[in-house]
C-alpha cells in the first residue's frame, strides 16, 4: 500500500460508519466460526485416567468425582476400555489402588500388583490402546507420601527413584507403553531410564510429570486414591505455585534424563506455565486437567450455576490454546459422546 492509502483506509476507519474492520463478519454463523476456529480438539489427544481397585465385579463411583469410577482388572475394566476405544480415544492413564499398603509400597512392583494385571488385561483385549501407567508410591504406601519415609520422616529421593525404576520395570513387564512419573524426586526420570535400558525394556517410552506443582486441586484424587500423606504435605518434593522459571529447569532436567515426553499439572491455574514450556521445548507436550478442575465444574453444574457441556469446551479448548498437545482428563468420555449426540441431532434436523 502507499502512504497516500494507508492514510485513506486509516481514515475510513476512524469513521464511525466504518465498512472495513468487522470482525463480525466472521462470526455470522456456525460454518464461518468453525471455517475460522484456531484451536481444535480431537479424541486423539486425550488421555483418559482410570482407577484400578484390587478385586473382582468392581465399578464403583467415586463421591468426590461424580462420574468417575474405580474398577477392578476384569470384565468391568474391559467394558469401560471399550467405550474409551469406541469414541476414538488412544490412550489411558492408570492409577493402582491395592487392597494392602505398607511402607515400602511393595505392590507397586507385585508383578501380579492391580496395575500390572490392568496392563496385561487391556493389551489382551485391545492391543491397539497405549497404556500409561503412573509411576508414584503414594496410593501403595501405608504413609501416603511418594516415596520412601526415612526415621526423622523425610522423604529419601535416592532410595526413592531405585523403587520408582523398579515399579517402572514391572509396569514395563507386563505390556505399557509408556511410563510416566509422577514423584517429584529428583533425576526420577533418569532412575527409570537406566532401570528400564538395563532390564531390556530400551522401547519403553517415558511421559515426565515434569512440572508438578503442590495443589489443591488434587483433593478429589487423594479421596479416588485415599492416598492423602497422613503426615506432613508435599511441598518439599511438588512444586511451588509462585515459580514459573522453575518449571523450565525441571523440563530441563527430565529432558536431559531422558524424557520422551513432557508435562504441566493441574493445567487451569497453569496455563502460562503451559505456554512458557511450549515456547521453549520441542517435545511432545501433556497437560493435566486434575481432578479438582473437574470436581469444580461438576459441583457448579450440580447448583445449576452453570452449563457444564459449554464450560468443559471452553476448558479444554483453553488448555490447548496455551500449547499442550495432549490432554489428561476425566472429561474425555463425557466431552466426546456429548459432541456425537449433538452431531447426530443437527443431522437429524
Ligand atoms: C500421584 C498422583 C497424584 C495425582 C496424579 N498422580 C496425586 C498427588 O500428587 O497427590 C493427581 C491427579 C489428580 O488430581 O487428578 N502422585
Amino acid at each position: 500500500m502507499t502512504k497516500l492509502e494507508v492514510s485513506k483506509k486509516l481514515e475510513i476507519n476512524r469513521n464511525e460508519n466504518s465498512v472495513i474492520s468487522r470482525p463480525r463478519r466472521l462470526r455470522l454463523s456456525e460454518g464461518i466460526r468453525s471455517l475460522v476456529a484456531e484451536t481444535e480438539i480431537t479424541p486423539k489427544q486425550f488421555v483418559v485416567p482410570i482407577f484400578i481397585k484390587e478385586g473382582s465385579g468392581i465399578k464403583e463411583e467415586i463421591s468426590s468425582m461424580p462420574g468417575v469410577f474405580r474398577f477392578s482388572p476384569d470384565s468391568s475394566l474391559d467394558a469401560e476400555i471399550q467405550e474409551i476405544n469406541d469414541l476414538g480415544i488412544k490412550a489411558v492413564l492408570l492409577f493402582g489402588l491395592p487392597k494392602k499398603k505398607d511402607s515400602l509400597g511393595s505392590n507397586a512392583y507385585n508383578p501380579d500388583g492391580v496395575v500390572q494385571q490392568a496392563v496385561s488385561r487391556i493389551k489382551q483385549t485391545y492391543p491397539e490402546m497405549v497404556v500409561i501407567c503412573d509411576v508414584c508410591m503414594c496410593e501403595y504406601t501405608d504413609h501416603g507420601h511418594c516415596g520412601i519415609v526415612n526415621a526423622q520422616g523425610h522423604v529419601e529421593n535416592d532410595r526413592t527413584t531405585e523403587f520408582l525404576g523398579k515399579i517402572a520395570v514391572s509396569q514395563a513387564q507386563s505390556g505399557a507403553d509408556i511410563v510416566a512419573p509422577s514423584a517429584m524426586m529428583d533425576n526420577q526420570v533418569l532412575a527409570i531410564r537406566q532401570a528400564l535400558v538395563s532390564s531390556g525394556f530400551e522401547r519403553t517410552a517415558i511421559m515426565g510429570y515434569s512440572s508438578k506443582y503442590s495443589s489443591s486441586f488434587y483433593g478429589p484424587f487423594r479421596e479416588a486414591a485415599s492416598s492423602a500423606p497422613s503426615f506432613g504435605d508435599r511441598k518439599s518434593y511438588q512444586m511451588d505455585p509462585s515459580n514459573v522459571r522453575e518449571a523450565i529447569r525441571e523440563t530441563e532436567l527430565d529432558i536431559e534424563q531422558g524424557a520422551d515426553m513432557i508435562m504441566v499439572k493441574p493445567a487451569l491455574s497453569y496455563l502460562d506455565v503451559i505456554r512458557a514450556v511450549r515456547e521453549k521445548f520441542n517435545l511432545p507436550l501433556a497437560a493435566y486437567n486434575v481432578s479438582g478442575e473437574y470436581s469444580m465444574i461438576k459441583a457448579a453444574a450440580r447448583n445449576g450455576w452453570l452449563e457444564e457441556s459449554r464450560a468443559v469446551e471452553e476448558v479444554l479448548t483453553s488448555i490447548r490454546r496455551a500449547g499442550a498437545d495432549i490432554i489428561i482428563t476425566y472429561f474425555a468420555k463425557e466431552f466426546l459422546s456429548n459432541r456425537q449426540d449433538s452431531r447426530v441431532g443437527s443431522r437429524g434436523k
